[in-house]
C-alpha cells in the first residue's frame, strides 16, 4: 500500500522552513520534503522523508507517485528573479518544467485516489508588470486580473504556471471521457516582498528589505540597490506561512478564484531604513543602486489589492510594519546574531 503524505518541494528554501514547522505543528500528517540540498537538520526531525534531488528528475517524481499517496503538494520551488534573469533557461526548466511535472504527479495522484490531489503553487507580484515609474505610481494598489504584463523571466513563468495550474483544475484533457472530473484542487497565492528573521533571502530582487534588516542586526553596513523611493508590498514570513495554511484549508466552494493576492505593508525604502535606524542606531545603511535590478523593481505594482482573499478566505495579516518589527523581526534577529 501506498503511504498517505504530503509532499513539498524546495523544502529547504526560506518559505519551506516556515512551512515544515506549521505543518508539522498543526497536522497529524506525514511530511515528504524534497531539495536539491540536504534539510537543515532542525528540519529534519520534522519531516517522514528527506529526499535529496532534483524536481526534474522524471524516476525520481515516479518513485514518488508509487511510495506515496498525497493529499497535498506544495511546490515551492523555484529560481528567484534577479537569478532567472542570469539563467533564463535554466529558469524556464525548473520554474515551468518543474512545475508541469508535479502537476501531472499531483493529476496522477487524483486520478487513482478518486479525490481531487490539493496543489498549493506561490506566485508572485512579478507577475505584473508596468511600462515605467508613471504608470505604476498612478495604477496604485492593483487587483488580481489586471496589469499582467510581466518583464522578468520569473514574472513570465510565474504567471504562465498560474495559468497552468488553473487548466489543470478545470479544463484538464477538456477532449477526453474523464473530462468532467476534477483532479486537482489548485491553489495560489501572488506573495509580495517576504521579510523573515531566519533566512536572508538570495537570489530575489526584493531582497533589498530583508538585506537592509539583517546587516543592521549583524553590525554590518549594507548599500541598498535600489533609490530611497522605491515602493513595492511586503509581508512578514509568519504571516504568509498563516496565509499558505489558511487558503489550503479553506472550503474550496469558498473560493471564487484559483489565484489571490495578499500584501501586509509598503513601505518606499527609505521609509524602511528610518524605521530599522530606530532598532539599531548605530546601522550604516546608504544607497548603492543598481539601474537593471532598480528597472525590475518599478515594474512591479506599488501596492495590491487583497480584496478577495479576505472576503473568500478571511485573509488578515497578523503583523503591519510596526508590530511585525516590534514584536517579531528585531527579538529574533537580536537572539540569533547576539554574539
Ligand atoms: N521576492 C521575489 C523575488 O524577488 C519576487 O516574488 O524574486
Amino acid at each position: 500500500m501506498r503511504k498517505p503524505a504530503i509532499l513539498i518541494t524546495g523544502a529547504n528554501g526560506e518559505m519551506g522552513h516556515g512551512l515544515i514547522t506549521a505543518l508539522h505543528a498543526r497536522n497529524n500528517v506525514s511530511i515528504v520534503a524534497l531539495d536539491l540540498n540536504p534539510l537543515d537538520k532542525a528540519l529534519s526531525g520534522l519531516v517522514y522523508e528527506e529526499l535529496i534531488g532534483n524536481i526534474l528528475d522524471q524516476s525520481l517524481i515516479e518513485q514518488l507517485n508509487g511510495e506515496y499517496e498525497f493529499d497535498a503538494i506544495y511546490h515551492l520551488a523555484a529560481l528567484l528573479s534577479t537569478r532567472a534573469e542570469f539563467s533564463p533557461r535554466a529558469a524556464h526548466d525548473v520554474n515551468v518544467g518543474g512545475t508541469l511535472s508535479l502537476l501531472n504527479l499531483a493529476v496522477e495522484q487524483g486520478r487513482s485516489r478518486g479525490v481531487p490531489v490539493k496543489f498549493f503553487f506561490p506566485s508572485s507580484i512579478a507577475v505584473y508588470g508596468f511600462s515605467g515609474l508613471d504608470a505604476k505610481n498612478k495604477a496604485g494598489a492593483i487587483p488580481e486580473d489586471s496589469h499582467r504584463n510581466p518583464s522578468t523571466m520569473y514574472g513570465c513563468n510565474k504567471l504562465y504556471c498560474e495559468h497552468l495550474g488553473h487548466y489543470y483544475m478545470h479544463y484538464f484533457q477538456r477532449l477526453g471521457a474523464d473530462n468532467n472530473r476534477c483532479f486537482i484542487d489548485f491553489r495560489s497565492i501572488r506573495f509580495p516582498g517576504i521579510i523573515s528573521s531566519k533566512t536572508i533571502p538570495s537570489a530575489g530582487t526584493s531582497d533589498y528589505i530583508p538585506e537592509m534588516l539583517h546587516a543592521a542586526a549583524k553590525g554590518e553596513p549594507y548599500q541598498c540597490f535600489v533609490r530611497e523611493d522605491t515602493q513595492i508590498p511586503f509581508m512578514t514570513m509568519p504571516d504568509a506561512i498563516f496565509a499558505i495554511t489558511s487558503i489550503m484549508s479553506a472550503p474550496a466552494e469558498d473560493l471564487s478564484r484559483t489565484v489571490y493576492n495578499i500584501r501586509s505593508f509598503a513601505p518606499s525604502a527609505e521609509v524602511f531604513r528610518q524605521r530599522v535606524l530606530e532598532y539599531f542606531p548605530q546601522a550604516d545603511i546608504g544607497y548603492h543602486i543598481t539601474e537593471k535590478r532598480q528597472k525590475m523593481v518599478d515594474s512591479w505594482p506599488l501596492d495590491t489589492d487583497d480584496s478577495k482573499a479576505r472576503e473568500d478566505w478571511r485573509w488578515k495579516p497578523v503583523h503591519g510594519l510596526d508590530n511585525g518589527l516590534k514584536d517579531y523581526l528585531v527579538p529574533e534577529l537580536k537572539e540569533m546574531y547576539k554574539d
